[in-house]
């Protein structure tokens, strides 16, 4: 059976309903993850769980240590990673409280430890990475997102920014150009890190504000109401997904 990990980014530091029989204090050759990866049961089958940001929450996107949070979720044994993101709304469709899920990304990040064929003098490595997410855990989030009555995209491109600062409106509409249907900040190198490790990944997007430009001004607090009220149905949809799995 497949082992399934869940990376929870802003809004879910912790995984209601999991079961935590082990906690990890992990070490590894990039450094430490964000946190101890728990490993329990969730909806009824083993999972490990790892907050991107730590909990509490204290690691900004640029300064997660991602090479050593995929590292360590391969070396406990993950096969397959359910990775969730908040983000901002570019695309009409992608209203506050949508869920996506992405069938492609754009990287717009810099100066991020962003590959594990960095050293590596003796053979140079390139991955495949036209389609950085992967077919079937995205279609099982699709199915999950669809008997949950989720407002969703089952499509969608992820522009991946540096941050933490939000975007200003013109790099907004230069993302829109360039295709990307949300934005966030921690997508990327998340992404081609598991595809380096070879382990299954797939994101589940939280729309919680309309990006920059696209209303007046972005409201941290509208952010949290729309995390706090979108939370809820990512669980259940996480569920849906490990117990159908
Ligand atoms: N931009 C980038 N990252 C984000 C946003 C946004 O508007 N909302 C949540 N994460």
């Amino acid at each position: 059976m497949t082992v399934y990990a869940i990376i929870g980014g802003t809004g879910l530091a912790q995984l209601q309903g999991l079961t935590i029989r082990q906690s990890l204090p992990v070490n590894t050759p990039y450094g430490v993850p964000s946190g101890e990866i728990q490993i329990g049961e969730f909806a009824g089958r083993e999972v490990m769980f790892l907050a991107r940001h730590g909990h509490p929450h204290r690691l900004p996107p640029h300064r997660i240590n991602y090479r050593a949070n995929i590292w360590a979720l391969k070396q406990a044994g993950a096969q397959a990673i359910l990775a969730v993101n908040a983000v901002g709304g570019i695309h009409p469709d992608m209203g506050t409280g949508h869920f996506c899920v992405p069938h492609d990304l754009v990287d717009y990040t810099s100066g991020r430890d962003h590959t594990y064929f960095a050293d590596d003098l003796e053979q140079v490595t390139h991955i495949d990475f036209s389609h950085p997410y992967s077919a079937p855990l995205r279609a099982r989030l699709i199915a999950a997102l669809a008997a949950e009555g989720c407002a969703f995209s089952d499509y969608g491109v992820y522009g991946c920014t540096q941050g933490p600062r939000l975007e200003t409106a013109a790099e907004i509409v230069r993302l829109e150009r360039d295709g990307c249907d949300i934005v966030g900040m921690t997508g990327m190198p998340e992404a081609a890190l598991a595809r380096e490790l070879e382990l299954e990944y797939a994101c589940l997007a939280l729309v919680v504000n309309p990006a920059a430009g696209k209303s007046s001004v972005i409201i941290m607090a509208e952010i949290d109401l729309a995390l706090q009220s979108g939370i809820g149905k990512v669980k259940a949809t996480l569920a849906r997904v490990l117990s159908a799995a």
